[in-house]
Order: C-alpha cells, then structure tokens, then sequence
C-alpha cells in the first residue's frame, strides 16, 4: 500500500501552532477537520489525527516519513468507545478492566463497521487500541467525540518525544499544532499485546510481569527478528529506531576519554565523575524510564557538539529495565 501524496498543501508551508491545556476545544476542532494536533499522553507526545478520515490518517505518515506498512495505535476515552471499533475475547477484556486506562495498547481485531481508515492498520484485520491515563488526553478524545489515530509525534525512526519542544524539535512546521502540558510521566511507550495468539508484541511502560500476573499465565515474547518482515510487526520492527545521531554504546562501566557518559544509580567505577548525565542516581527503573528520552534528547545534542559519542551504564533486565534496554539496543543499532 503506498501513501497517498496528493491533496493537501505541502507540509513544509505549515506553521504550527503551541497550544495550552486550555485551549482543547479549538485542538479537538482542529483534528475535526482533519488537521494533525500533536498531544501528550502519559507515556510519550502522540501525533494525532481523525482515524477515519484517509487524508488526515496520510498526512501522519508523510509528516514522520513513516512507512505506511507499519499501522498507528488507535486511541480512545473509554472502554465503551473501545468496544465500538474492535472485539474484545475474555482475555483482552480482563486486561483493559485491569489496566486502562493506561499505558497498555490491545491488538484486537477490528469491526467491520469501525469506519477507520484503511491506512490505520496498514490494510490488516487488527488494530492496535488503548485508553491513555492522562487526563488531558481523554480529555481532547471525549470533545473530539473520535477515535484518534496516534503514533509517537517523532520523525520515523528518531528518539521519541516527551515534552512539546522535543515535539517541535523534529516535527515543526510539518504538523498543525501541539499541546505543550509539560513533561511525559511514564515516558516509555506502552506496552503491546495480542491475544490471539497471546503474546507481547512491544515492552513498553507496563511491565510484563503486571499482565501474566493479571492473566495468571505465561505471557510468549514476539521474537523481534521476525518482526522485521511485513506488517504485522510492532515496534521496533526495524531494528535501529529510537535512534540518536550519535553512536550509542550500550553496558558500559568505564567510558572511553571520547564517550559522553549516562549512568543509572551509583556507579563505582572511578570514571564515574566524567557521567555528565544520570537516569536515576537512586537506582529507581521507574525514575530511569521517565528520564531516559530526556536525557537521549539532552545528550546527543551535547555529543554532537563535542564530537563525543554517547556511553550508557548497565541497566537491570527486569520490570522497565526490559522495556528500557529494549529501546537502548534500538537506539544503539
Ligand atoms: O505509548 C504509545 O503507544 C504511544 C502513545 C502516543 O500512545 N504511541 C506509539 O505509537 O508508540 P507508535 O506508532 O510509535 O508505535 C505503534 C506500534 C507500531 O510499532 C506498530 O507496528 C504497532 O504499534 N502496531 C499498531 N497496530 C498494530 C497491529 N494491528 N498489529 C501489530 N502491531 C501493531
Ligand atoms: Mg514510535
């Protein structure tokens, strides 16, 4: 399927406008006429559009330069505007009264009277859906009385954004507006799930363990080496993402002289005076997680200064740690 380019104004003559928490009524009027309105949710800024409208859903991909196999999360202000678009099994159904709203995305599959835009689910017969937890954003989706369709507001493949000037920084003047309410407090996307067949399509900003627990079962890993191959692939589906301009390298207890350093928790290495950047000086993964797109943002504009590389500390490979070294090794790649 190839994304149309036809019938709307070139991106690069938008202005984009910075719009506050107050002013949600013009941002829900906005994604009405089929406008992209960038906003925050609770694990990353979402890049939103009208998922019914074709246009508006295109527009998503050529803002990113995002390849139009890989489909958007739809995202809704209940779990009753949930059931409208997709079919819930008794699994998924636990699963949302368990975590939503929250940063837990379902790939279920799809109603046909669902009315969204074919480009959604990138021509599949699922769709990915959550309700995020932060009240700004059910907010916008009850006034835009829609289902929105919201991939990370980042061009393809860079860090994701989670304050609006991260937004502003990649996609300024190729989207028509973004609501600035401050910083993401997960600050990892969510987590992705399907049920049929149940497995993990995505580590994200729910832990594995909090789902197995709720389901009382093993829950499989996609294996993200096939995940590269066609479309009903999640994230990371390509192997570099997440990326910085700067080399990244990842499990390191002493920097080299030329490595800008970010570590996690107290490090006893004597060159741990040269880390100029911390994800949690405490050792915490939740404080790590919210900080690291940050702190990615942060030192890689640094280390492109400095002609440094960047050099990131071991991180635990459990709870957030598995989502956190998820994108690390993306990043790194
Ligand atoms: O936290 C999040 O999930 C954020 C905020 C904005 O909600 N959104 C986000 O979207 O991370 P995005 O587009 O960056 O990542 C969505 C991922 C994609 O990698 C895509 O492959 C996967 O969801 N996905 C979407 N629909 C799918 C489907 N039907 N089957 C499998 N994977 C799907
Ligand atoms: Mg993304």
């Amino acid at each position: 399927m190839k994304t149309p380019r036809q019938n709307y104004v070139s991106l690069s003559e938008l202005v984009t406008q910075r719009l506050r928490p107050s002013d949600l009524d013009l941002a829900a009027e906005l994604l009405a006429q089929g406008k992209l309105v960038a906003f925050p949710t609770e694990t990353v800024y979402g890049l939103g559009a009208d998922a019914r409208n074709d246009t508006a859903v295109a527009r998503v991909f050529e803002a990113k330069g995002r390849p139009s196999f890989n489909p958007l999360i739809v995202h809704v202000a209940s779990f009753e505007a949930a059931a409208q678009i997709v079919v819930f099994d008794e699994a998924a159904q636990r699963l949302a009264d368990a975590f939503w709203p929250g940063p837990l995305s379902l790939v279920l599959p799809v109603r046909p009277d669902a009315g969204l835009s074919a480009l959604v689910s990138a021509g599949l017969p699922t769709v990915a859906i959550r309700v995020p937890a932060q009240d700004l954003a059910r907010d916008l989706l009850t006034r835009a009385g829609r289902p929105i369709a919201a991939p990370s507001a980042n061009p393809s493949g860079m860090i994701s954004p989670t304050t609006a000037a991260h937004v502003l920084s990649g996609l300024e003047g190729r989207i028509d507006a973004v609501i600035d309410d401050g910083p993401c407090t997960v600050g990892l996307e969510s987590t992705i799930l399907s049920t049929d067949p149940l497995c993990q399509l995505r580590p994200g900003g729910l832990p594995l363990s909090a789902l197995e627990a709720c389901l009382g079962q093993e829950i499989k890993l996609k294996d993200h080496a096939d995940a590269r191959e066609g479309p009903v692939n999640s994230p990371g589906q390509l192997a570099s993402h997440y990326a910085p301009r700067s080399r990244l390298r990842m499990n390191v207890e002493r920097p080299e002289p030329d490595e800008l350093m970010i570590s996690f928790g107290q490090s006893q290495s004597p060159n741990s005076s040269r880390a100029a950047y911390n994800l949690s000086a405490n050792g915490d993964l939740m404080e790590a997680a919210a900080a690291l797109f940050a702190t990615l943002h942060m030192a890689d504009a640094k280390a492109q200064i400095l002609g440094k590389t960047l050099a990131i500390a071991p991180i635990p490979d459990i709870g957030l740690g598995l989502a956190i070294n998820d994108r690390l090794r993306r990043a790194a790649a």
